[in-house]
């Protein structure tokens, strides 16, 4: 079974709509047209729709970083699945470790919002991964297992080709400390073996796992040629648009 690979770019707090568009356009330019790999980027909400009028018939897919699970209502300061429908977003990031550890968000509420997503057609890229305090103390995999099983909770098998996992280990983001490839392997395989459980093989082998944390030209060769990383999801190198491409670049030349 081979899974097309995806890089998709999380811009997080960063990139005004100025400063959003010529990074969409450098990106449409050297990468509009690949079809190798699936491309996603995700700006702040501010620049969505700037992003996403640069991308418009591009191959490159419009992502936001977070929603509310409600359709509307009394809630401010949030924005809804249908609302970022509108703008044409077709991916959303859901339980980033930022907005567990920042914003308390549980398991219980992120399986609400991929839930809510699915229904509004947007495709999840559900984040989960553990701290170093849990590495060290041997539970990494037990983390990462309640993380994934609360998260997809309901979610149905018909659904769950639509949802995309990045294992991003806490203490690897945004720190330039990756992870080994035997590492992040590991958790990968253990979470396509959770996968299988939860929905059988056939369903577990469609499902593409990420690696987020520090990922980089240098290192991702390395990383995306393991046999459960289908792809990465990016912080820190995606804010310029050379390394951005040159992991496309990398994750094309993965035979
Ligand atoms: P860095 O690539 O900056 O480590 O960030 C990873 C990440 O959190 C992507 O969601």
């Amino acid at each position: 079974m081979i899974r097309k690979k995806l890089i998709a770019g999380n811009w997080k707090m960063n990139k005004s709509a100025t400063e959003a568009a010529p990074l969409a356009q450098e990106i449409v330019a050297a990468a509009g047209r690949n079809t190798d790999v699936d491309i996603v980027v995700c700006p702040p909400f501010t620049a969505l729709e700037t992003v996403g009028k640069i991308i418009d018939g591009s191959s490159i897919k419009l992502g936001a970083q977070n929603m509310h699970p409600e359709a509307s209502g009394a809630y401010t300061g949030e924005i809804s699945a249908g609302m970022l429908r509108d703008l044409f977003a077709s991916h959303i990031l859901l339980g980033h470790s930022e907005r567990r550890s920042y914003f308390g968000e549980t398991d219980a509420f992120i399986n609400k919002k991929t839930l809510a997503a699915l229904k509004n057609q947007l495709r999840p890229i559900l984040c989960v991964g553990e701290t170093l305090a849990e590495r060290e103390a041997g539970t990494t995999l037990k983390v990462v297992q309640t993380q994934i099983e609360g998260g997809l909770e309901g979610v149905t098998k018909d659904q769950v080709t639509n949802v995309v996992i990045a294992y991003e280990p806490v203490w690897a983001i945004g720190t330039g400390k990756v992870a080994t490839t035997a590492q992040a392997q590991e958790v990968h395989a253990f979470i396509r073996g959770l996968l299988v459980k939860l929905y059988g093989d056939a369903i577990a082998q469609k499902i593409r796992i990420l690696y987020g944390g520090s990922m980089k030209p240098s290192n991702a060769p390395e990383l995306l040629a393991q046999k459960d990383i289908d792809g990465g999801l990016i912080g820190g190198a995606s804010l310029e648009s050379r390394s951005f491409l040159e992991l496309i670049t990398a994750a094309a030349a993965v035979k």
